[in-house]
């Protein structure tokens, strides 16, 4: 986002919470401007998780526009794998299976892991879902909450997050956010901030994906994109 109003509303992330006892109250957190420094590579924040080829990056997605469907999404970094994801209302119980689609790309010299999405639908309402993806001692298991039917008055959690990064203040920012109670975010743009590297590097957007991940594994983060979303050409610029 450019401008200075722009600017002022970046420097911000605002909890709208329009449940129960904190109807209508807004959190009065700001993040800090500065030092504004991205975390390095080799930060326990960033960490890969244990196993070889374990889904990374894990990310929820609404899959419909009834809130009965989630896509979930993560990607194997060293080679394919089934995009299957083994769930069930009950933990540890995974009697249901999704299957999905993978995919993979290249820009300039990076070369992604392999994505898998995967529909999960047919859910009910405000029900709790656990989840498994992966195998072997390379599975993860996370879960997921469906809202509350479609009702002008149901109850419902946002978190608004917008130019969140990979900085120190990134960090502090999730961790505000992973502590207010939110049950979705409404992501404004500007996620990993990867622009500002040589050629968007796509190390820079991995390395941001397992961040969130702490959030976006457990629950859907609905998605709009900035300016540094534009991915250039190098052999046109
Ligand atoms: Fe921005």
């Amino acid at each position: 986002m450019r401008g200075l109003g722009f600017a002022a509303l970046s420097l911000h992330v605002l909890l709208c919470l329009v449940n129960g006892a904190y109807s209508r109250r807004t959190s009065s957190y700001v993040r800090s401007e500065f030092p504004s420094t991205d975390m390095p590579l080799d930060s326990e924040w960033f960490a890969t998780p244990k196993g070889y080829n374990a889904p990374q990056q894990v990310h929820i997605t609404q899959g419909d526009y009834d809130g009965k469907a989630v896509i979930i999404s993560w990607v194997t970094p060293s080679e394919p794998a089934p995009t299957q994801v083994f769930y069930s209302k009950e933990e540890n119980r995974y009697d249901q299976k999704a299957q999905g689609t993978m995919t993979n790309y290249t820009f300039y010299d990076y070369k992604s892991g392999y994505i898998h999405h995967c529909l999960v639908e047919g859910l009910e309402y405000n029900t709790k879902y656990y989840y498994k993806i992966g195998t072997g001692d390379s599975a993860r298991e996370f879960w997921f909450q469906t809202p509350p039917a479609i009702d002008v008055d149901a109850p419902y959690t946002f978190g608004i997050i917008g130019d969140l990064g990979q900085t120190f203040n990134s960090l502090s920012t999730l961790q505000h956010y992973l502590k207010s109670g939110g049950e979705s975010v409404l992501f404004v743009g500007d996620l990993s901030y990867a622009d500002r590297y040589q050629h968007n590097d796509g190390i820079r957007w991995d390395s941001w994906g397992r961040f969130v991940e702490r959030s976006t594994a457990y629950q859907p983060w609905i998605w709009n994109s900035g300016n540094h979303e534009i991915e250039y050409r190098p052999d046109l610029v």
